[in-house]
């Protein structure tokens, strides 16, 4: 998705170079002249506001520190003209009608810490587009209308960024995974947006929920879709979102569960049934049972009764013989 050079690259460089240098030999200090229509100062401050220029200014001292050019009607950053200005820190592009910025666009601005792009017209953010500015501390992107989709790695390497404002755009969702690991982000603003409350978009609810702190404008933070959402804040539904996202049983499940709990039932029944006829059988067995051993018994005893008795008689005739003997 990266742009490829353009082809009137080179020729525009040549013109920029002639340019410098021709003001370089008409001014003895370096950062000569002063774009028309602009107001440069001896701190390297260069002023275009509101000055109803529809392009990016020329001419600029190669050494501009802030450059002001918001409240115009600039379509477009040509990263050419903005890449030689590699000492720039400030940029405020804000209220113009800019469409448009890639990664080429901020190649070369190492020292950036603030960049403005709020009330423009810009739709969507690439990939690595704030990739090279390393030193970037704070992002200004809102109301821009149309914007409604930002690339998951746009801030990925702006590990000094510690304010990002993306408020009154068009965004629906935001995926977060970059933007939590960047070690100094402490303010983030959201509000304004028509954010999606669906599980696409859980991970931002949830975080929004969870460190509400860091957020600008949170009550303002609102779900803008499903219908029964709307208007809900997003660190409200947050938890709500993570219970119903989570939620693997399907109607087949639950279906299963009837359909397996009604069978243990019939089993347990039919089983417990079956279990009563044997003890009762068993129980009406070992009756029977006791019954005929109590006659047999009875019999027994008798024969033995006799038995006894006489044998008894016999051993005292014994004893008798025995004693007389
Ligand atoms: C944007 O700039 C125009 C002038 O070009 C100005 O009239 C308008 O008030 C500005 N809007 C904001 C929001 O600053
Ligand atoms: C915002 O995005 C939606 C689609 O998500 C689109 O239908 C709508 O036109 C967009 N609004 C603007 C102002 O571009
Ligand atoms: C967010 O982006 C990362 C990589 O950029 C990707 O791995 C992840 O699946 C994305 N998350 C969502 C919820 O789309």
């Amino acid at each position: 998705m990266r742009l490829a050079p353009q082809p009137s690259a080179q020729p525009l460089r040549l013109i920029v170079l002639l340019l410098l240098t021709t003001g370089v030999i008409a001014s003895p200090v370096l950062s000569a002249g002063c774009p028309d229509r602009c107001v440069c100062d001896d701190q390297l401050v260069v002023q275009c506001a509101g000055k109803h220029l529809t392009t990016f200014p020329v001419n600029l001292p190669l050494a501009t520190r802030q450059l002001i050019i918001s409240n115009n009607r600039i379509v477009e950053l040509p990263p050419l003209a903005l890449n030689y200005l590699s000492d720039l820190v400030y940029l405020d592009c804000s209220n113009n009608s800019l469409t448009e910025i890639s990664e080429s666009t901020f190649g070369n601005l190492r020292k950036l810490a603030y960049l403005d792009l709020s009330f423009n017209t810009l739709t969507r953010i690439e990939d690595r587009t704030f990739g090279p500015l390393l030193s970037l501390v704070m992002l200004r992107m809102t109301d821009n209308p149309g914007l409604s989709e930002i690339h998951p790695d746009a801030f990925a390497e702006n590990a000094a960024l510690q304010v990002l404002d993306v408020s009154r755009n068009n965004l629906t969702a935001l995926n977060i995974t970059s933007l939590i690991a960047l070690p100094a982000l402490r303010s983030v603003g959201l509000s304004g947006n028509p954010w999606s409350c669906e599980c696409d978009n859980e991970d931002l609810c949830l975080w929004v929920h969870l460190e509400g702190f860091k957020f600008q404008d949170e009550g303002q933070t609102v779900c803008g879709s499903p219908a029964d959402m709307q208007g809900r804040r997003l660190g409200e539904v947050g938890i709500q979102l993570r219970t119903l996202c989570h939620q693997t049983l399907g109607s087949w499940d639950y279906l299963f569960f009837v359909v397996i709990g009604f069978v243990i039932f019939a089993a347990g029944t039919v089983s417990a049934w079956v279990m009563g006829v044997i003890m009762v059988l068993y129980e009406r067995y070992i009756k029977k049972k006791d019954e005929q051993l109590d006659v047999d018994e009875e019999e027994e005893s008798k024969e033995t009764g006799r038995t006894s008795r006489s044998r008894s008689d016999h051993d005292n005739g014994n004893l008798k013989t025995s004693h007389t003997v």
